[in-house]
C-alpha cells in the first residue's frame, strides 16, 4: 500500500515538473515570437467582401475573429452547436471520439450566404491537434468554389494538422495563407494586433 502511494506520488511529481518545463518553453517561445511584432504596422490589406466565421468555447478564437472583423470591416458569423458544449475533462473524451469517428455534433442552421463573399476566414480553437468538431461540421455543408478561404486557429502551443485538415475539408476552396495564435498574456495585446495586421497585409 505504502509503495503504491510512493509510486503515485513520484508519477504526480514527474508529471508536474514536465508540465512546468513545457509551460516555460512555450512562454519563452511566445516571448521570442512576440518580439518580432513590436513595431506598429499599418493595414494595407484589401480582401474584397469578407466574412469571418469562427467557433470559440472560451473566447480566445472569438477575440482574434473580432479583431480581424473590425480591422477589415468584415461580417462576423459564429458557429453555434445545437447542444451546449460544456468545458471540463469529459470534453476531451467526447471531442476525441467525434474527431476520430467523423461523427460531429449538429450545429444551428442559420448559415450566412457565402455567395455574397470574396474571402472567408475560418477560425477554430485547436482540439486534439485539429479543428473543433463543430467547425468541421460547418465545412461539410459548403462548396467554396470561387472563394478564398483563410484559416486561423488559437491554441495552447501546438496546432498539429489544422491547416492541412481545413484545406482537405473546405471543398474546392482557394486556400490562402493561414495563421495560428497561441494563447497569450494580455501584455502582448499590441504585438498580437501587429501580428494580425502583418498577416492580413500578406494575403
Ligand atoms: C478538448 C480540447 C483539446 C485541446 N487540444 C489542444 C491541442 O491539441 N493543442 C493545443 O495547443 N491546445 C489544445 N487545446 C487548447 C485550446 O486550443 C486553446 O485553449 C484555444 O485557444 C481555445 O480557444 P477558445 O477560447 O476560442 O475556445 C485544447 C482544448 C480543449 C478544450
Amino acid at each position: 500500500m505504502k509503495i503504491a502511494l510512493y509510486i503515485i506520488l513520484i508519477i504526480a511529481i514527474v508529471a508536474g515538473v514536465c508540465s512546468l518545463v513545457h509551460l516555460r518553453k512555450v512562454s519563452n517561445r511566445n516571448k521570442a515570437e512576440m518580439a518580432k511584432y513590436s513595431n506598429k504596422v499599418e493595414l494595407t490589406a484589401n480582401l474584397g467582401k469578407t466574412l469571418v466565421v469562427y467557433y470559440s468555447l472560451t473566447g480566445h478564437t472569438k477575440d482574434i475573429a473580432m479583431q480581424i472583423q473590425s480591422l477589415i470591416n468584415a461580417d462576423l458569423y459564429e458557429i453555434k452547436p445545437k447542444e451546449e458544449i460544456k468545458q471540463g475533462p469529459a470534453l476531451y473524451l467526447t471531442s476525441k471520439k467525434q474527431i476520430s469517428s467523423g461523427n460531429y455534433p449538429e450545429i444551428v442552421n442559420d448559415f450566412p450566404n457565402i455567395e455574397e463573399y470574396d474571402t472567408i476566414f475560418v477560425g477554430s480553437p485547436i482540439w486534439w491537434y485539429t479543428a473543433a468538431p463543430v467547425v468541421l461540421e460547418f465545412l461539410k455543408g459548403f462548396d467554396f468554389q470561387n472563394k478564398k478561404v483563410v484559416p486561423f486557429s488559437t491554441q495552447g502551443s501546438n496546432y498539429g494538422t489544422y491547416f492541412e485538415d481545413i484545406k482537405a475539408k473546405a471543398k474546392n476552396a482557394n486556400i490562402l495563407k493561414g495563421e495560428s495564435f497561441n494563447n497569450m498574456d494580455s501584455k502582448y495585446n499590441e504585438q498580437v494586433k501587429n501580428k494580425i495586421i502583418t498577416w492580413l497585409n500578406s494575403l
